[in-house]
């Protein structure tokens, strides 16, 4: 039917289209979710019970049930709320949200790894409680942190797929798009399967340099 014309001639665009929703997703997702998951790190390293609890019981809750779970109560509950948000809004919060409870517990790891000398010799010299996290102990925290932060890029790459369930034009989304169009099941999840893995290959290859580099000059 369509000979002359290749399937990628043909479907390029929604391949395009949503390989870059995909990325938007997943920017805006770890962005958010880094921003999230600092607060709720330092709420769980905090003194008071309270603060201490709400974030042990968000970081729990949002590890312990499913993203897809999450990604349609985002979605139905704004809208029972009557907030009218766009599918791919929802997505981005539910992503960000999610991302939060996972990066957060990379930053207490990353902050815990800080001999806690660092922080008596801060304190010592008068450096107040947040100054010595903000100017000692975090800028040491953050060679351990960044690397699984990428990770968690790569994670929430991979994750963001699940939001074509609400029907966000993302990679997954146009996939079935074009199944549905060209009557062929498999060839364009291959093709997606490619985009995605070259996107993750691409996300390690700069996490390693990026890793080799921070080790420069470090003390063995
Ligand atoms: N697929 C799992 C879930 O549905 C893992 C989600 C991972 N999220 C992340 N931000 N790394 O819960």
């Amino acid at each position: 039917m369509f000979s002359n014309e290749s399937f990628i001639q043909q479907y390029g665009s929604y391949f395009l289209k949503g390989t870059g929703i995909t990325i938007a997703l997943t920017i805006l997702g770890v962005l958010f979710g880094t921003i999230l998951g600092t607060l709720l790190a330092l709420m769980k390293r905090a003194k008071n019970f309270i603060v201490h609890w709400i974030a042990v019981i968000y970081i729990e809750y949002f590890r312990g049930t499913p993203l897809l779970v999450q990604v349609f109560m985002i979605y139905f509950g704004t809208q029972i709320m009557g907030l009218d948000l766009s599918a791919f809004t929802s997505a981005a919060i539910a992503l960000a949200l999610n991302s939060g409870a996972y990066v957060s517990e990379i930053i207490r790891s990353g902050i815990e790894a800080v001999p806690v000398g660092q922080t008596e010799a801060a304190r010592s010299l008068g450096i107040s409680q947040s100054d010595s996290m903000r100017f000692v102990i975090l800028p040491q925290a953050v060679r351990t942190i960044l690397p699984a932060l990428g990770n968690e890029f790569i994670s929430l790459l991979k994750e963001s797929a699940i939001v074509s369930v609400i029907g966000v034009g993302e990679l997954m989304f146009e996939t079935s798009v074009i199944q549905g169009a060209s009557f062929k099941p498999f060839s364009p999840l291959v093709i997606t399967s490619f985009i995605y893995f070259a996107l993750t290959l691409l996300l390690s290859a700069g996490l390693s340099h990026f890793e080799k580099r921070m080790k420069l000059g470090r003390p063995k």
